[in-house]
């Protein structure tokens, strides 16, 4: 069974308090102090006990914020990196015509780092007349998507397993911030993994998140050795590049039958910006080793015995990754108004799910900001 967290609920104390996730693999609830109720405006002290929880548990979760100021949410993202610069986590070209995250959220007028997404239409929110909001759906982006009768019967699908990341120019933002504001649905849906048969089932459209140091963890002695020595090369502005292709039932990497963009077919590119990525990246709180890859967005794998060009390296980050995305590996999210949901994005994989119906409606704001510099492996 997927992991869902019980939570209880003790009075507030006067240092921010961190609780583990009953019953989940990795995450913790944050209690806030007495003194605020905005996470914007922790003392030193206490921001270094969320700094440090967000690397140790990866994702926490703190309760109760669905008025959180994007301002206030832009400077609790903006926190966690020094050496950041300011800038959206994934540069102008999303909003390519050809991108596949062209449709992925509208930016919030007086704060454009902070995203608006979700589902359904949403008028008058931060001063914006009207927006039609649309949840990531797998059905435009998988190769094979599910029948009409399994959707049905409540199945759906990991859309996509990733870092948040520009891959391109940019480095990784080291956090995500996440924040439900509106969530009302109490519906459920069910996830079959199409190679082993298992199921799980979560409430509907919630927020998956995979641990890269369990992932790394689990490795055999000799992938470990693999992954260490392994650079990975993104592709040229990789949502265009891989736009015309379509996933993995698992969401976790492409099929690779030739219809990714030509190179000179992508918007002007230059060499100097294309990510080449260790495979690992070491966490500078824990020191632990996070396998962490962007499946999908990958062009090729720099290996201690050689290059592997895009289809083998696909192969070679899928094997690696799928036994991490197993039903007891992953913690799923199950959203109430409010939750503001704070992920290592240096330290795990998250994944949309779900699909709502024509009267769904879920409205959320997401914060992520490129980092200054990129993550690094500490062999
Ligand atoms: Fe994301």
């Amino acid at each position: 069974m997927s992991a869902t967290a019980t939570i209880t609920t003790t009075t507030p104390a006067d240092v921010l308090r961190v609780e583990p996730l009953a019953n989940a693999p990795f995450g913790a609830r944050i209690l806030m102090p007495s003194y605020t109720r905005d996470p914007a405006y922790l003392t030193d002290a206490d921001f270094e006990r969320l700094y440090n929880a967000v690397h140790e548990h990866l994702v926490v979760v703190l309760p109760e914020l669905a008025d959180l100021a994007p301002q206030s949410q832009y400077s609790l993202t903006k926190r966690f990196d020094p050496t950041c610069e300011g800038a959206y986590g994934h540069s102008k070209e999303f909003r390519h015509e050809k991108s596949v995250l062209r449709r992925d959220g509208h930016s919030v007028p007086e704060q454009p780092q902070v995203q608006i997404l979700g589902q359904g239409r949403c008028d008058g929110h931060v001063g914006i007349e009207s927006l039609e909001l649309r949840h990531p759906t797998h059905m435009s982006f998988h190769n094979e998507p599910l029948s009409d009768e399994d959707m049905a019967n409540g199945y759906t699908r990991f859309y996509r397993w990733h870092i948040d990341s520009a891959l391109y120019g940019l480095a990784p933002p080291v956090v995500t911030t996440l924040l439900g504001i509106d969530c009302p649905t109490t519906d459920r849906q069910k996830i079959r993994y199409e190679d082993s048969g298992e199921e799980i089932e979560t409430a509907l459209a919630a927020t998956a998140f995979a641990s890269g140091a369990i992932a790394f963890d689990n490795l055999s002695e000799e992938d470990k050795k693999f992954a260490l020595g392994t650079t990975v090369v993104y592709a040229p502005h990789p949502y265009i590049f891989i736009s015309p292709a379509k996933a993995t039932s698992d969401g976790l990497t492409m099929v690779s039958d030739g219809k990714e963009l030509p190179l000179d077919e992508l918007p002007e590119w230059e060499e100097s910006k294309v990510k080449r990525l260790p495979l690992v990246w070491t966490n500078p709180v824990t020191d632990k080793h996070h396998l962490q890859v962007h499946g999908c967005c990958i062009y090729a794998l720099e290996t201690p015995s050689g290059k592997q060009e895009l289809a083998e390296a696909r192969q070679t980050i899928h094997r690696l990754m799928r036994p991490n995305i197993s039903p007891e590996k992953i913690y799923c999210h199950d959203w109430d108004a409010g939750d503001l949901v704070i992920f290592f994005n240096r330290g795990v994989w998250h994944s949309v799910t779900g699909q709502f119906d024509a009267e769904g409606h879920r409205l959320m704001h997401q914060c992520n900001i490129a980092s200054g510099v990129d993550p690094v492996c500490k062999n």
